[in-house]
């Protein structure tokens, strides 16, 4: 019997984890696949998805830039991915692709379950409105927060997410202008891809965001994480959190979609923390 064919599809991917993530997990469990990586250039997403189908692709996670892209290919979306409006995972079934998104709960599984945070209740600040900010937003409200404040450089992306969420009570679409207004918060979350850009841009927050026992998470890791988890250090955050183990995390939740059985990240996540040890300052 041949080997069940799975891969992550970016564009580019050859930085890629998850290879590495999901090989430990298919050690640990015995669970025996083909896991590689597919690089499609945006207009050649739909095609490089049937090639991988017809050579025996039975499921897929999906980065950069096609989060969205492959939502809109999807002959199903689960309920989550249909919130978000962005998928990180394809299950192939008899008929299509089911898409699925799993990065809202690996993030909330790594904060409440690695971090021991309590999220019911918190005040959060969402920075960035973004295929990322769309991937965790629904978790976040679905773990219990109070309030979700999202603030993004184009506003009219705010607006967009904040009215996709449909949660008016709980949602507060707001502006970069606003932010000295806004009070401080329990959490605050960077979903922006400015840790990425070359030119060392920042983004333009007052120190008045970070109240006592604030923890900041960067969704990146890494070096893209390393200015903005700067910028809450000085700025007297509790703790610092980036997005290894948020990565590790989604990783896990697709493998149990894709095999039934969900791994354990502990071994995995260490190992990669001793590489990318940026999340640990001032742990
Ligand atoms: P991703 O899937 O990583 O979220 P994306 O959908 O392109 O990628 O979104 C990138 C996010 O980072 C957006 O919120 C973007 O803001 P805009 O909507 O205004 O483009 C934000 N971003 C990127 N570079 C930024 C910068 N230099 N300053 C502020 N926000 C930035």
């Amino acid at each position: 019997m041949s080997v069940p064919r799975f891969a992550v599809i970016g564009h580019p991917v050859s930085h890629s984890l998850s290879p590495r993530i999901h090989a430990a997990f298919s050690h640990q469990t015995g669970i025996t696949m083909d896991y590689g990586t597919l690089d499609a250039a945006p207009t050649d997403l739909a095609a490089a998805l049937e090639r991988f189908h017809r050579d025996g692709g039975a499921g897929a996670n999906v980065t950069m830039p096609h989060k969205r892209a492959a939502a809109a290919l999807c002959e199903s979306l689960a309920d989550r991915a249909e919130r978000s409006g962005v998928v990180n995972t394809l299950v192939r079934t008899a008929t299509g692709w089911r898409g699925d998104n799993t990065d809202g709960l690996g993030l909330v599984r790594d904060l409440t379950d690695r971090h021991s945070q309590d999220l019911r209740g918190r005040r959060v600040l969402l920075i960035g409105a973004g295929g990322a900010a769309h991937g965790v937003a629904p978790a976040l409200l679905d773990a219990g927060i109070s309030d979700l404040f999202i603030v993004n450089r184009t506003e009219s992306r705010t607006d967009a997410l904040a009215d996709a969420l449909g949660e008016p009570a709980r949602v507060h679409p707001r502006y970069f202008k606003d932010l000295d207004t806004l009070g401080s918060f329990d959490l605050i979350i960077n979903a922006t891809s400015i840790g990425h850009d070359a030119d060392g841009s920042e983004l333009p927050l007052p120190g008045s965001l970070i109240r006592r026992r604030c923890d900041v998470v960067d969704l990146a890791y890494g070096e893209a994480a390393i200015g903005f988890l700067a910028w809450a250090r000085a700025s007297g955050a509790d703790r610092l959190i980036d997005g290894l183990g948020m990565l590790v995390e989604q990783a896990a939740e697709s493998f149990e979609l894709w095999h039934g059985v969900h791994p354990d990240t502990d071994a995995i996540h260490d190992e990669l923390r001793a590489e990318y040890p940026i999340g640990s300052i001032g742990r």
